[in-house]
């Protein structure tokens, strides 16, 4: 029996890998992605051949493109949103390394795959359907839901008594608990419980403070090709390394901070703090050079299926034929959106302050209070009012004769 475990190298991991070598006596096989989460990956490496794993099956991945390029990228097309805040930074990265861990599983005739989520997040929804959806009749081991340790001294007594080696820092009560990629970071629990009670500044890791921010702002310039933002201030960048440099903006201005009450998949509430300041300016940019280059009725349209498209991504749903269906929908609405938007940063703030696309719509000949365009005749616009006001006078009549 072989089992590919999602690995950080971390100490809850390196429990769950232990555990599932001594309870379920199988071969484990480690998979430790690179999602841009900021943390060396050759000490996951070391420590997975320490406990044991062939060095054949130590498989270690920067996937930081795919990410951006086949999921971030994609989502944005959509100005996706959860709640009207949640920028999914976690739930878009779930679907990625649920794939990869198949695609390794068949690889080396692995039966399971396991992760390592409570069982009372969303995170354990969205790797498991994952799986489902891309292998049927995958055996998952989500051991958070299984073994019988309760908490962190638990934890280090069991790493303690197999020889997992524990850094310094993660001896005593971690203070919350994170999870980072390219996209964002979030901390979520411990100091962060309590919704009344503001996040301590310590929390944040990837922001200044807006107060912290210099006094002048900052302004770029962020290029699109069909909905995709390709370059800043006319330099061309990869996705990863454009995202990597939106991150560094936000950050030095204070920028995508967020502190949130959400409702989870599961059925209870939780606060969490998240930071996504590249993902916050990409948002604002995305949508500066849609309101040039798309048409009322094709913007509304995505607008009105945005709140479901989030909701499939935020509740695991990335390889449904629904998201599909509406993913096709949103990137045949991106062809024309393509152009320039520029943008100011500051203390915290993403303004759009200028648009320019080759495909724009806006007619400035149309819409001036200047002396105008002969497609626009002031005149027909009081028919237009009388008609669409015909319901309205209608039922002001009847308010009047009933004596409303
Ligand atoms: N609540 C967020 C989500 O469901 C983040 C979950 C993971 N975050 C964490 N700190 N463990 O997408
Ligand atoms: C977890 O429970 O593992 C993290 C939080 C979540 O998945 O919602």
């Amino acid at each position: 029996k072989r089992v590919v475990l999602a690995y950080s190298g971390g100490l809850d991991t390196s429990v769950i890998l232990k555990w599932l070598q001594t309870t379920y006596g199988c071969e484990v096989v480690t998979f430790t992605a690179d999602l841009g989460q900021g943390e060396e990956l050759e000490p996951a490496r070391k420590k997975a051949d320490l406990l044991g794993i062939k060095p054949e099956h130590i498989f270690i991945e920067d996937v930081r493109e795919e990410f951006v390029r086949d999921y971030v990228f994609p989502m944005f097309r959509a100005n996706a949103l959860y709640e009207g805040l949640y920028l999914l930074g976690t739930s878009i990265a779930r679907p990625l390394i649920s794939k990869k861990q198949i695609e390794i599983a068949r690889k080396v005739g692995a039966d399971a795959v396991s992760h390592g989520a409570t069982g009372k997040g969303n995170d354990q929804v969205r790797f498991e359907l994952s799986y489902y959806a891309l292998e049927p009749d995958i055996k998952i081991i989500a051991p958070w839901r299984e073994w019988d340790l309760r908490s962190r001294e638990q934890l280090i007594a069991f790493a303690e008594s197999h020889q997992i080696p524990i850094a310094k820092d993660k001896r005593g009560e971690a203070p919350f608990s994170v999870d980072a990629n390219l996209l964002h970071s979030s901390s979520e629990g411990k100091v962060l419980e309590d919704p009344a009670i503001e996040a301590p500044e310590f929390v944040y890791q990837r922001t200044i403070a807006p107060e912290d921010a210099p006094d002048k702002a900052t302004i770029i310039t962020v290029g699109f090709e069909k909905g995709d933002a390709v370059s800043i201030d006319g330099e061309a960048l990869s996705p990863a390394s454009l995202l990597t440099r939106l991150n560094e903006l936000g950050k030095d201005n204070g920028i995508g901070r967020l502190d949130l009450v959400e409702n989870r998949f599961v059925g209870m509430k939780s606060r969490g703090v998240y930071e996504t300041p590249g993902g916050t300016i990409l948002l604002k940019a995305h949508r500066g050079i849609e309101s040039i280059t798309l048409d009322r009725g094709a913007a509304h349209l995505k607008d009105d299926i945005m709140p479901r498209y989030a909701e499939l991504i935020y509740n695991g749903f990335w390889f449904s034929p629904e998201r599909e269906m509406l993913q096709a929908l949103i990137d045949r609405s991106q062809e024309f959106v393509t152009g320039e938007v520029r943008v100011k940063l500051y203390k915290g703030n993403v303004d759009v302050i200028g648009r320019t696309s080759p495909y724009s719509l806006y007619n400035q000949d149309l819409v001036t209070f200047e002396e105008g365009a002969v497609a626009y005749d002031h005149r027909d616009a009081a028919g237009f009012i009388k008609l669409n006001a015909l319901r309205l006078r209608t039922l002001g009549s009847r308010a009047r004769q009933i004596g409303e």
